[in-house]
């Protein structure tokens, strides 16, 4: 029998990515499913950026290219950049990745030893504590789930759980799965302290652009000038323009990490997919107006799941400023329907009304569900009556 390496057996597969192949399993037995689950837009990637892609293939930009990227997509990432930020990073601190997901992976291989510490948000991004295990280190939790500041991104948080083998914090804003965004005082005293104590600060903003207040997103290179070789920034093309499949993320980091990010990415993916990037080019360069739209969309989703789980009752939210996602607390009807936890009441939900939500325990938080509506405003109404009628049932 193969005997597998301690290192992989360390780690647990991504529940969130189990659903997609449950939902399929599903919907194969011919089951209609309403998916609350889903981490990525029902949005199409819009036309022009799909037409540059077909471009790609048909001028055969179908081969390797540069490990970190072609320079055409790097001076797009500059541009966005200068644009949103007032500020161009070089393009040697530019990595572009099949993902951010991978983006994140190379960076945490290339800074931690074994038995480092990484500081991460709770709730967390389900595969944050998994990749910091992979790596040989050991996840450290910024609790964001204290009653009286609920899901706040404090600088407290994550200062307090400092140690000398701290080398790493990763901060997820706007945060999946709880929509917030941390202030730009709390971002900068986050990495003004940690920074001093030669500890690397990791932004990970893949939601930037899915934003419904009016504050200016902080740029984190630029909040603490002092620190900026302290700071990493892990980005993605995923949700901003609906292109999951494409797998196209980017690290902006220190010129040193960025080389060692490269020599790992040689030596696994060799490079992002090129048709891929010649795609991401045109999403970054063209016209915003499909992003904005995609986000006013979300913003009305969001404001009539508010509404409608107000009406329900019994449902403990905190109104998400970003990305799209609903983490609610179910303590109380757990507890009325006599269940064990919140996987219990996902299961029965799913196996009752077709209907996916994704436990929070998947998060670091029990007795919560995430409730994505990145879903057609139709499915929405029709779960939400649905999610209504079962919660109302007393068993
Ligand atoms: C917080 C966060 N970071 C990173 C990713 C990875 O996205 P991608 O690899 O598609 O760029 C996700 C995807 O769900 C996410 O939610």
């Amino acid at each position: 029998m193969v005997q597998l390496s301690d290192r992989v057996q360390s780690v647990t597969g991504s529940p969130t990515v189990k659903l997609i192949q449950i939902k399929s399993q599903l919907q194969a037995q011919g089951k209609m499913i309403l998916d609350f689950g889903a981490g990525e837009p029902d949005f199409p990637t819009p036309e022009n950026i799909k037409e540059a892609g077909i471009a790609a293939i048909q001028k055969n930009f179908t081969k390797y290219t540069t490990t970190s990227g072609i320079s055409e997509l790097k001076q797009a990432i500059q541009r966005a950049y200068q644009h949103e930020q007032g500020l161009t990073p070089s393009e040697k601190q530019i990595v572009v990745s099949p993902g951010s997901k991978y983006s994140l992976f190379l960076l945490l291989q290339a800074v931690i030893n074994p038995g480092d510490e990484v500081i991460i948000p709770r709730p967390y991004w389900v595969s944050y504590p998994e990749m910091v295990k992979f790596c040989g280190g050991r996840a450290v939790y910024a609790d964001h789930l204290q009653p009286g500041a609920l899901f706040e991104l404090t600088a407290a948080s994550y200062m307090s759980q400092y140690k000398a083998k701290t080398k790493a914090v990763i901060i997820n804003s706007p945060s999946n799965p709880t929509g917030k965004i941390m202030n730009r005082e709390e971002l900068r005293q986050t990495i003004d302290f940690f920074s001093k104590k030669n500890v690397l600060t990791i932004i990970d903003d893949c939601y930037r652009k899915i934003i419904y207040t009016d504050t200016d997103y902080p740029s984190p290179m630029d909040l603490v000038p002092e620190a900026r070789d302290m700071v990493a920034v892990v980005s993605s093309l995923s949700k901003t323009f609906a292109m999951t499949g494409w797998r196209i993320g980017y690290a902006i980091v220190p010129e040193t990490l960025a080389a060692a990010m490269t020599k790992i990415q040689e030596h696994s993916t060799s490079n992002p997919c090129s048709i891929s990037q010649k795609a991401a080019v045109e999403a970054l360069s063209s016209d915003q107006s499909a992003v904005q739209a995609m986000v006013n969309e979300y913003r009305r989703r969001r404001d009539y799941f508010a509404q409608r789980i107000d009406e329900i009752g019994h449902i403990t939210y905190v109104i998400p400023d970003g990305a799209f996602y609903f983490f609610a607390d179910f303590s109380y009807d757990i507890a009325k329907k006599n269940f064990k936890d919140d996987s219990q009441l996902a299961m029965d939900i799913l196996e009752k009304l077709n209907i996916i939500l994704v436990p929070g325990s998947a998060f670091g938080a029990p007795n919560y569900l995430r409730i994505s509506y990145a879903t057609a405003m139709k499915d929405i109404t029709m779960g939400l009556h649905k999610i209504e009628t079962y919660l109302r049932q007393v068993d």
